[in-house]
């Protein structure tokens, strides 16, 4: 089949777009309105940007009516923000700080979720997710949407907390033991429950690679 998304034509009964850039990682953030009222919500539409230095973007959709989410809204007047790893066994609680509250909600006590101070920044970690980085806002950018438009916000990474027990024997974070969670399409989530490691191809590739196994 072929569509083309202007005319939306598919004839599917859901969209399939979503189900497509799949599985997204959750930025699960948390930061503070200029008032100091906390919040946290979840975003997958959420990748990093580059690791030298360190930086993140998510987007984020407009209400609808013209006003921003509270986390873009707190991000442009706090320039601050913490991304929580979202994991297999935070699920429910991911999914309760999701609902559209108003900015006076503090979604973080809506979930039951003890928070802890970060180091660098104000808002503060969840304190039972596995990693957190801390961030500062670095650049925006709008693209149009049909309800309106959609935020993309990049932020630097300026510190990473990661517990002790998720760090292996040799020195790899061990994502089996975290379960990062992700998103699909629809209604769907994943897990990340299996791996498998590759070798780049070409001699001199490969013995370089078997020395630095695991980075990028
Ligand atoms: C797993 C999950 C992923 C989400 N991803 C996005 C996203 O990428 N962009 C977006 O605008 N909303 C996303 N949402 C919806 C927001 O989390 C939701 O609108 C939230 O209420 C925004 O909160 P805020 O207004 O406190 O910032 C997602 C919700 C869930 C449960």
């Amino acid at each position: 089949m072929f569509y083309e998304t202007d005319k939306n034509d598919h004839g599917l009964r859901y969209n399939p777009f979503k189900s497509i850039c799949v599985p997204r990682p959750i930025a699960w953030i948390s930061s503070l309105s200029k008032t100091g009222v906390l919040n946290v919500a979840p975003f997958s539409q959420f990748t990093n940007v580059s690791y030298d230095p360190p930086m993140v973007v998510f987007s984020s959709s407009d209400r609808g009516n013209g006003n921003q989410k509270d986390t873009v809204q707190n991000i442009l007047d706090t320039k601050e923000f913490v991304v929580n790893m979202a994991t297999w066994e935070l699920r429910d609680e991911v999914e309760i700080t999701g609902q559209d509250v108003n900015p006076e909600v503090d979604e973080a006590k809506l979930a039951g979720l003890e928070m802890t101070p970060s180091q660098l920044v104000k808002p503060p970690r969840i304190a039972r997710s596995p990693i957190q980085m801390e961030c500062v806002f670095y650049s925006s950018m709008t693209v149009p949407g049909k309800k309106g438009p959609h935020h993309l916000m990049v932020g630097r990474v300026i510190g990473v907390h990661i517990k002790d027990e998720v760090i292996g024997a040799d020195g790899k974070l061990d994502i089996l033991k975290i379960r990062p969670l992700a998103r699909l399409g629809y209604l769907d989530y994943t897990s990340v429950e299996s791996l498998f490691t590759m070798l780049p191809k070409g001699p001199e590739a490969e013995a370089a690679a078997r020395g630095r196994a695991g980075q990028t």
